[in-house]
């Protein structure tokens, strides 16, 4: 009897990962969709999708902001990459690190953060693209970076340091919480610039209480007075439906080992291609990328130039450790394909979901306040609250220790930020929701009675 050949959904996956960025040569026709993430109405099976995490059975996730789990096909797909590698260093090299693949890959990549590929670094994450522009910039005495209150750490600290280091000034603006509206962001900003100001440094979802800021009218506002623009865009790929080519910016650093469930250590910085000129590299083993002759003053056209001299130019300037990156390239790929076969826009809507029926469940329990703000245009897919008479550290470790809920605290008690942070994601389901709703709804029962 004929039976037709049948790719499963691990082999579809990788086969489509490699595919999709031209690797894989003379593959069998793949189905245009892994069957088992389809409900038989063939609609999206949102458990399916969730059973495709590595995530600990009975464990309640809601931490995507921090790090997201791996999909398993993903995770596998980066350990038969690094036993490759293993296997035959050398070959493996020449196929997987010289200019044309590179560049296939990365244009995959800025496909899907809808940006160029010559502006594009894969690092290890929005703290290491966050330091290479805030070291690799001139910055003088006296120059100013002006920011928020809500930065993350890694959003903040590089440009401390290069403040101590040159002298320049750091400005963080204070920002509401709730946030009142995006013309007031916008307002708040415009007053904080000043004729000494050299870059405005911001996220586009604050990581605090999940605020959307108006990036583009940010950018805007930037570019019509001479300032660079900085974007800490590591609450959203793989989260929104990101483009970065039409925020504006100057520079957009993200993480992909978050929402998009990228391996862990993985990241882009984009810099727009005039700019380039203006960030210094940080880690230089050549002159590729930063300079135009080597140390004898030749330009050599050499075998070498196959390697990282042919990458695509943000690469050769800024990801010189991208050398040893393949398997997580590789499996970024895989990350990619998997939310592509979902669909972004489909994603997106999931999360968002998710996160209004969080957020509905929450403003109807007495006691609790949400933080994030009620407009869609200014929120996604993190709310923040807090509880009445609940410290959110003892809180979010009950949750854990009791419940098997991971949600994380974000504390700045210098502007008197202390709440609770729940991400919904593509790994969540409605009955989660509800959990946490349920838990919450009798703490607040038990600790404030009549509330
Ligand atoms: C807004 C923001 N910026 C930067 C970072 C650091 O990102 P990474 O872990 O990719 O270095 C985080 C991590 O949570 C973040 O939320």
């Amino acid at each position: 009897m004929h039976r037709p050949p049948v790719v499963d959904r691990r082999e579809w996956l990788t086969r489509s990962s490699l595919a999709a960025c031209g690797l894989l040569v003379g593959s069998p026709r793949l189905s245009s969709s892994p069957p088992m993430i389809l409900g038989p109405d063939g609609k999206t099976d949102w458990r399916a999708v969730a059973r495709q995490f590595l995530i600990d059975e009975g464990l309640t996730y809601f931490n995507a902001g921090t790090y997201g789990p791996a999909v398993r096909e993903v995770n596998e797909i980066e350990a038969r990459e690094r036993e490759a590698m293993s296997r035959d260093w050398m070959s493996y090299f020449v196929s997987h690190h010289i200019g044309a693949t590179m560049a296939k890959q990365l244009a995959r990549i800025a496909r899907f953060v809808g940006a160029s590929s010559d502006g594009i670094a894969l690092l290890s994450g929005t703290t290491e693209a966050m330091n290479v522009v805030a070291g690799g910039l001139d910055l003088r005495a006296g120059d100013e970076i002006v920011t928020t209150t809500h930065e993350h750490q890694a959003g903040i600290y590089p440009w401390l340091l290069a403040a101590k280091r040159r002298g320049c000034v750091v400005r963080q603006i204070p920002m509401a919480c709730p946030q009142k509206s995006q013309a007031d962001i916008l307002q708040r900003f415009e007053a904080a610039i000043t004729p000494r100001t050299r870059v405005l440094s911001f996220c586009h979802i604050h990581y605090t209480d999940g605020a959307v800021l108006p990036v583009r009218e940010l950018c805007d506002l930037a570019r019509r007075r001479g300032i660079l623009s900085v974007v800490d865009g590591a609450q959203t790929v793989g989260m929104i439906d990101v483009g970065i080519a039409d925020l504006g910016c100057d520079v957009y650093a993200t993480s992909l080992h978050k929402w998009l469930s990228a391996p862990y250590g993985t990241g882009l910085l984009w810099i727009r291609p005039g700019v380039q000129a203006r960030i210094w590299p940080s880690v230089v083993e050549g002159f590729d990328g930063w300079d135009t002759v080597d140390r004898y003053g030749d330009v050599p056209t050499g075998p070498g130039r196959d390697f990282v001299g042919q990458w695509p130019a943000a690469m050769q300037k800024y990801a010189w450790g991208a050398l040893y990156f393949a398997p997580l390239i590789w499996a970024t790929l895989g990350a990619i394909a998997f939310h592509e076969q979902l669909g972004k826009t489909q994603v997106e809507s999931r999360a968002r979901e998710l996160a209004r029926r969080l957020r509905a469940g929450l403003d109807a329990i007495p006691g609790i306040e949400v933080l994030t703000p009620a407009d869609p245009a200014m929120s996604a897919a993190i709310v923040a609250f807090r509880a009445r008479g609940l410290a959110p550290r003892t809180l979010s470790s009950e949750l854990r220790r009791d419940h098997r809920i991971v949600v994380r605290t974000v504390s700045h008690p210098h502007i008197g930020l202390d709440a609770c942070r729940v991400c919904t994601h593509i790994w969540n389901t409605e009955e989660q929701v509800d959990q946490l709703l349920g838990v919450l709804k009798d703490k607040l029962a038990r600790t404030s009675p009549g509330v």
